[in-house]
């Protein structure tokens, strides 16, 4: 649990936070790298580090933590562009608000971001898998102007395996917005490219 310090600090910012009073690093700098890491992806992560860095080495434009002054970590957003043609898009593969720092707005500042990050590559859309029983983010993300373009059979495994949805949001450069006609008919992990 954080000190009631760090808490008081950041409980109610009306408008959503910002990027001046939530600072959005870009974890390039190796000396912040391992602390970051270590808070993150180790204690709090069900993903190994090397999947992190993995990403890091590849997309790090696509990685972006956000720490509060004090030097809390709040959340955090991670990465890739891919795709061939009117394929090419970003994709969020993580976003995760700490509990402390939720309901701020952060998890929309760090997705407008990714959107951002996107538009630059002259990608097509964004989009993301999220759990079909995940109704907070699905919501949050229907909010934010995303669409459920299909669902994905027995995406998660588990006991028992969890359906995906695959949700999508055009971006500028997809003018006639094709990236965003649902499909009508669920399809198999294996088919998703
Ligand atoms: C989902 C998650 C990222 C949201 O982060 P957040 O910073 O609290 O989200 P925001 O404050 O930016 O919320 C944006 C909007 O989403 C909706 N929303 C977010 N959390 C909500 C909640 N618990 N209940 C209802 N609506 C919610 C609201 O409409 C909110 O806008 P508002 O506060 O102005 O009403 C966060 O709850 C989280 O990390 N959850 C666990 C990990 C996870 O599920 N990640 C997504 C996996 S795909």
């Amino acid at each position: 649990m954080l000190p009631p310090k760090a808490i008081r600090t950041y409980r109610s910012p009306d408008p959503p936070i910002h990027t001046d009073t939530c600072r959005l690093i870009c974890i390039g700098a190796p000396i912040r790298r391992t602390d970051e890491m270590s808070a993150i992806f180790l204690n709090k992560s069900k993903y190994g580090l090397s999947f992190y860095m993995q990403y890091l080495a590849h997309w790090p434009e696509y990685f972006q933590v956000a720490e509060s002054p004090s030097g809390e970590i709040m959340g955090y957003i991670m990465g890739k562009a891919e795709g061939h043609g009117e394929n090419w898009h970003g994709h969020v593969t993580a976003l995760t608000v700490s509990p402390e720092f939720r309901r701020l707005g952060l998890a929309a500042t760090l997705m407008t971001w990714l959107e951002d990050v996107s538009e630059k590559k002259r990608a097509y859309f964004v989009d993301l898998f999220v759990r079909v029983s995940n109704q907070v983010a699905i919501n949050m993300y229907k909010r934010l102007g995303y669409i459920v373009y299909r669902t994905v059979l027995e995406y998660y495994s588990g006991d028992p395996d969890e359906d995906a949805f695959d949700m999508r949001k055009a971006l500028s450069r997809d003018v006639k917005k094709k990236s965003v006609i649902p499909l009508v008919h669920p399809v198999r992990p294996e088919e998703v490219d």
